[in-house]
């Protein structure tokens, strides 16, 4: 399992929730976080508190929990997860899934969610049998739902049949396979991002407002769509995502290096404010006020990593993208930018100080692609992210 795998555990309330804390443990043990949600009925089964022990975090469980709404919303807490994972499944959670009822925070959250969710069904043999359980399973597996379990064997109630939740290892391994899953398997992605620092001398430094969170979404994005990323990134205000190969730079001329021992790659996308120039002659050491006179820099034009990767003529990547960060006539500049790079796609934004762009959490973005210009609406860089990453793993299918 990719370290730093982020899994919203839904555990509902059967006699297979005390596996749960298992499962936890497993997938801590494995480097993932868990976020526990318990609906009220696994409270009967499970204390909130062995929960929360188990997983070092906070369980949530009411929909209507002001203190924790305030912390994450309820729709915040499917967001960040790479994979909503309900174990155990009782029968009755399933029949909620398959009619989208959602009258408590963990339906409510399986119901406005856009990850994908794994299922650990667990019930009586009969109630497994049920014509209207096994209607409800093909409508969960119909609409993309992933299952694993139930096995066979003896119950709890006495019974014996298929009904029993699947081990926590065999839950581990169905949780490895969904993540390693995704349009993007198999596919090798280089993202630069962050700003980069020109050296002055050892100790001062020219740099730009960047903060790495657009590139650093992306990644993310990227990664849960199975992707291999390599970032490449300078020093950013945000720390790397989980699950990416991290290549940390200072320097555009690092950065272009790095990237380019990055390839082969399927894609390139370039979200590094790189600098345009550096200090032709900076000093190998401090420099020294001199007296009244100022000091002089010489500048020289740093590599353009967009446009060298984007122009190269043997093992091009099949789909190059790059940012135009403009404060003016967006478009124009942004169209131009393409072609004078020669990407295949350029994410235009506006980053006047009025939009709240630059270092904000929002972005508002124009995708121009070889067909033009697509507007799309303001919504949070995660967001941005993945709507991209969605387009880059349609590009690359
Ligand atoms: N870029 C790059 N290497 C550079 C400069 C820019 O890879 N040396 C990439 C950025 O990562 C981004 C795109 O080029 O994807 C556009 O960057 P931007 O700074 O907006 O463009 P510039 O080339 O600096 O053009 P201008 O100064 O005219 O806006």
């Amino acid at each position: 399992m990719r370290a730093g795998s982020h899994i919203l555990l839904i555990i509902s309330g059967g006699i297979a929730a005390f596996k749960a804390l298992d499962l936890i443990r497993r997938l801590r043990e494995r480097g993932a976080t868990v976020t526990p949600v318990m609906t009220a009925a696994a409270g009967e089964f499970v204390t909130p508190l062995s929960v929360s022990a188990l997983a070092g975090r906070q369980v949530y469980q009411d929909l209507f929990d002001l203190t924790a709404e305030a912390e994450m919303g309820h729709i915040e807490l499917s967001r960040a997860a790479d994979l909503i994972v309900v174990a155990p499944a009782t029968a009755n959670v399933m029949a909620k899934m398959a009619q989208g009822i959602c009258d408590d925070l963990a339906t409510t959250l399986l119901l406005a969610t856009d990850k994908r969710v794994l299922i650990a069904p667990s019930m009586n043999v009969r109630m497994w049998d049920h014509a209207a359980t096994q209607r409800n399973l093909a409508q969960l597996k119909a609409d993309g739902v992933l299952v694993v379990g139930p096995t066979e064997g003896d119950m709890a109630c006495g019974e014996y049949g298929p009904g029993r939740m699947a081990e926590p290892l065999e839950i581990v391994t169905a949780i490895d396979d969904a993540l390693s899953s995704g349009p993007l398997k198999g596919k090798r992605i280089v993202v630069t991002s962050g700003p980069t620092h020109e050296p002055i001398d050892p100790v001062r430094y020219i740099a730009n407002r960047s903060s790495g969170a657009q590139g650093t979404a992306l990644a993310a994005a990227l990664v849960a769509l199975g992707a291999e990323v390599v970032f490449v990134t300078g020093p950013a205000d945000v720390p790397p995502p989980a699950g990416v190969a991290v290549r940390k730079v200072e320097t555009a001329q690092q950065m272009l290096k790095a990237t380019q021992d990055a390839l082969p790659a399927d894609a390139v996308v370039c979200a590094a404010a790189v600098a345009d120039w550096r200090v032709a002659n900076a000093g190998t050491q401090k420099m020294k006020k001199m007296g009244t006179a100022l000091p002089s820099l010489d500048f020289a034009e740093n590599p353009d990593i967009l446009a060298t990767v984007s122009q190269m003529t043997d093992g091009r990547p099949a789909l190059v993208v790059g940012f135009a960060a403009e404060t003016e006539h967006v478009l124009d500049h942004a169209t131009a930018k393409r072609a004078r790079k020669g990407c295949d796609w350029i994410v235009a934004n506006d980053v006047s100080p009025e939009t709240g762009i630059m270092g904000g959490s929002d972005n508002e973005v124009t995708l121009i692609t070889g067909d033009g210009p697509e507007h799309w609406p303001r919504m949070t860089k995660d967001q941005t992210a993945r709507k991209l990453a969605a387009r880059i793993a349609e590009a690359l299918a």
